[in-house]
């Protein structure tokens, strides 16, 4: 198979695969500075590097960013719908609270299920308008995550302190800082002024806990990435759980741990 990385030149390291390999990730910048590329990126990293351990819980408050995904068989659940939205994140929050169950059962402290990427391209438009039905189900998955293979992954174009919260920063130590409109923007996210000045795309300054260092963001093809979705999705057995959406709704709790529990084995 072949990868075409299209960037904008540059020496910077490109480090997508680390990025995956992090707790959770807040990618901030302003409208094109190349957030959903960069998700992208990440979406077609996880999907070459380790198809048969990822699954997919997409947010997609915009309803036209992560759509591509939908179809893949890795996809769990995809929700525009504010009410989906929640169905979703509990979804994500039940099944960290099974793992947790069964790594107690096992006396392990890391779950060796399936790495599970909550995505959330657009997260502004939860801060803004869902806050108080999705804001604990963020918090606790952010918090609690990591052990149960549950990992966060938040795009904002609103790099303000209302959305970028003291709680989203102490709980998500990784965060991408692409071109964003002021210096006090880029110091509420990597708490440095200095991603006011990138360029327009193409590079980013990539926080961790060890530091902070400019990286080169890669562009995935759109056609390689159409391909790679269309191949995973032919290899799909059945389709996509998505319909199970409106049965998980109607039934019991019981019945719907049950459910959880069948899929994500
Ligand atoms: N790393 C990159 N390399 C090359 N082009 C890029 C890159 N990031 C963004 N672009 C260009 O900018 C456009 C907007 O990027 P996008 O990811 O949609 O921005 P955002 O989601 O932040 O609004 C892309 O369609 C692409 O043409
Ligand atoms: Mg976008």
């Amino acid at each position: 198979m072949q990868i075409e990385w299209k960037t904008p030149g540059g020496n910077a390291p490109r480090v997508c695969l680390d990025m995956l390999k992090q707790p959770h990730l807040l990618i901030a910048g302003s409208t094109g500075s190349g957030k959903s590329v960069l998700i992208n990126t990440l979406v077609y990293t996880a999907l070459y590097k380790a198809p048969h351990r990822i699954k997919f819980i997409l947010i997609d408050p915009k309803r036209v960013e992560l759509i591509d995904y939908k179809p893949l068989p890795h996809t769990i659940m995809y929700a525009s719908e504010p009410d989906e939205i929640v169905t979703a994140l509990n979804l994500a929050v039940s099944t960290m609270e099974l793992r947790y169950k069964d790594m107690q059962h096992l006396h392990i402290k890391k779950s060796t299920e399936s790495e599970i990427y909550v995505i959330v391209d657009e997260f502004a438009d939860l801060m803004t308008t869902q806050k108080r039905d999705t804001m604990p189900a963020i918090i606790r998955l952010a918090q609690l995550g990591r052990a149960a293979n549950i990992h966060l992954i938040l795009a904002t174009q609103r790099p303000t302190k209302d959305i970028i919260t003291g709680q989203i920063k102490v709980n998500m130590d990784s965060r991408v800082a692409l071109r964003c409109p002021t210096a006090q923007d880029s110091r509420n996210i990597i708490n440095v002024k200095g991603a006011e000045t990138l360029p327009r795309y193409g590079y980013g300054y990539y926080l961790t806990p060890n530091g902070c260092e400019l990286i080169n963001i890669p562009m995935t093809a759109p056609e390689e990435l159409a391909a790679r979705v269309e191949w995973w999705t032919s290899q799909s057995p059945t389709q996509t759980t998505q319909h199970n959406i409106t049965a998980w709704k109607q039934n019991s709790p019981l019945t719907r741990l049950s459910w959880i529990t069948r899929l994500w084995r």
